[in-house]
């Protein structure tokens, strides 16, 4: 199955450097992921291209318009919006979205259409999110400047749980906040040298000793959880 992952924003070139990224290409490859960086501003109306206006009642800053998005929308999937809502999903990103959990990363992976609308300025016209968008996305409790970086985590987190994303001695099935560790932390990872400024490798990771070694794992990752389950 392929993700057919569509971005949409202002700024498609700040996307550029994500093709070349090991999970993005080495997943475009396998054919888990197709991914397009699409223009908004392709879809602006008037000579202008204007995409923004400024907000109803006053206030600070530019809001980008309803109607420049589902002409966008409609535009790119050449089909009524009612229509693209019906057939993939629409997220929105923005910072009073659904907080992007490992959980949320898993749901997404398994969708077949999305597509991810990157705000700029004070956002979108909130008729956006009530008519145009099934979904709404966090990446965390603050405020970026723009929906961009916000979508290039995404993408990258989604990326990882495709087939053929990871090289072949990773695995994301125990990455951190898997389902495999119960949603846990990773374990902490040592590599050479043995002893560093007297810092040393814990003895387990030399003991050759697998049993040990998962159970240290596993205690480690239950501590940085910070709980004894
Ligand atoms: N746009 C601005 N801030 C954001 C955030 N924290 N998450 C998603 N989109 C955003």
């Amino acid at each position: 199955m392929t993700l057919e992952l569509d971005v949409v924003t202002l700024f498609p070139h700040q996307f550029d450097w994500m093709r070349g990224s090991r999970p993005i290409a080495n997943a475009t490859g396998a054919g888990s992921l197709h991914l397009r960086v699409l223009d908004l501003r392709d879809h602006a109306p008037g000579r202008h291209r204007q995409v923004d206006d400024a907000p109803y009642g006053g206030g600070a800053g530019m809001v980008i318009r309803v109607d420049v998005v589902c002409a966008a929308l409609e535009g790119i999937y050449a089909a009524p919006v009612a229509d693209v809502l019906a057939e993939r999903r629409v997220a929105v990103l923005t910072p009073v979205g659904r907080q992007l959990h490992d959980e949320v990363v898993t749901e997404l992976a398994g969708l077949e259409r999305l597509t991810l609308l990157c705000g700029r300025y004070e956002g979108f016209d909130q008729r956006v999110h009530d008519h145009l968008a099934n979904d709404a996305i966090s990446v965390g409790p603050y405020v970026l400047s723009g929906g961009e970086v916000a979508a290039m985590a995404v993408v990258d987190a989604v990326t990882r749980k495709l087939p053929g994303a990871l090289g072949r001695d990773e695995s994301h099935l125990e990455d951190s906040f898997s389902e495999a560790l119960g949603g846990r932390p990773e374990y902490p990872h040592y590599t050479r040298p043995e002893e560093f400024r007297g810092w040393p490798v814990p003895p387990v990771l030399l003991s050759g000793d697998h049993g040990e070694v998962a159970r240290w794992r596993e205690e480690q990752s239950r501590l940085r959880a910070g709980s004894n389950l």
